[in-house]
């Protein structure tokens, strides 16, 4: 006598396939990269915001923006390039990501730690006074 699959074994699998398409994979796919982000001409932050040296991590904005030296702002994605995870923290010159612990430079976005291997994207910002705003 057989009986068929027991009907929990079945919604296992199916959020199993679920996870793993949401996941999304680790290669070269640019799928969606450029969507994060803003309007332009729309305020990100304070230059008092960001500490030189750090960054702050703006979350509504999938937005990094960092200030390596005194006066010099950069703008990144917030969007870890491995596997899409949002960055978590800018600590000791990097943006980290702790979802499997790529890091970035705060300068250009390149990978200073592995598994990522591409760049945050850049985004352009402008600085008008006090005001970081989106180009
Ligand atoms: S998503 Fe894997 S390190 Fe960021």
């Amino acid at each position: 006598m057989t009986h068929p699959p027991a009907r929990r074994t079945v919604l296992l699998a199916t959020g199993a396939a679920a996870l793993l398409t949401a996941c999304g994979d680790s290669g070269g796919g640019s799928s969606g990269e450029a969507t994060a982000g803003g309007s332009p001409g729309r305020e990100l932050a304070k230059t008092s915001d960001v500490p030189v040296g750090g960054g702050v991590i703006l979350g509504d904005e999938q937005i990094v923006v960092t200030q390596p030296r005194e006066g010099d702002f950069r703008a990144f994605s917030a969007i870890c390039t491995h596997q899409r995870c949002p960055v978590a923290n800018v600590e000791a010159g990097t943006i980290n990501c702790t979802c499997h612990g790529s890091r970035f430079r705060i300068t250009d976005g390149s990978v200073t730690s592995p598994p990522a291997t591409r760049a945050l994207p850049e985004r352009k910002i402008t600085v008008e006074g006090n005001s970081i705003r989106l180009a």
